[in-house]
């Protein structure tokens, strides 16, 4: 799957983000190796803390299907009501380059969009640098 496609299905999910207190949206389209996809958009609670991220809710997902092996996420984001091209590069916050680097190696692709013709493609191992990982604790 291109770019372009996966960064329209991460529009697509946003659709469904709950986020009445931050009233900023993000959707994320998940590839798994075997070119299965999964959506997540980000889960806002009154408790503020337990607030979910797109990128995690969408990992969740594939993760409790027994998905273990992924090769790109592409993630959008920005104030509810700003579409593609009104909303700036949404980058994954650090608590979901954690979880990526539990399951990803660091060629893992993330895509930040702000359009579907407007992007940019980051490795993993670009995003989080010297990152502890599984393997740092053998
Ligand atoms: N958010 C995500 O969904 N992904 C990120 O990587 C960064 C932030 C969400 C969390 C919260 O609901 C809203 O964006 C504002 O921080």
């Amino acid at each position: 799957m291109d770019e372009t496609s996966l960064i329209k299905q991460a529009f697509s999910a946003r659709k469904n983000a709950y986020a009445p207190y931050s009233d900023f949206t993000v959707g994320a389209a998940l590839l798994c190796s075997d070119g299965t996809l999964y959506f997540g958009a980000n889960i806002e609670n009154a408790a503020y803390s337990p607030s979910l991220c797109a990128e995690r809710a969408a990992f969740a997902k594939a993760i409790g299907d027994g998905q273990r092996e992924f090769s790109a996420i592409a993630v959008v984001g920005g104030k509810a009501g700003l579409g593609a091209g009104q909303i700036g590069l949404a980058y994954p916050c650090g608590v979901c380059r954690q979880w990526m680097a539990e399951f990803c190696q660091g060629d893992f692709k993330i895509i930040v969009a702000a359009a579907e013709d407007d992007f940019k493609v980051y490795l993993l191992k670009e995003l989080l640098p010297h990152g502890f990982s599984p393997q740092s604790l053998f």
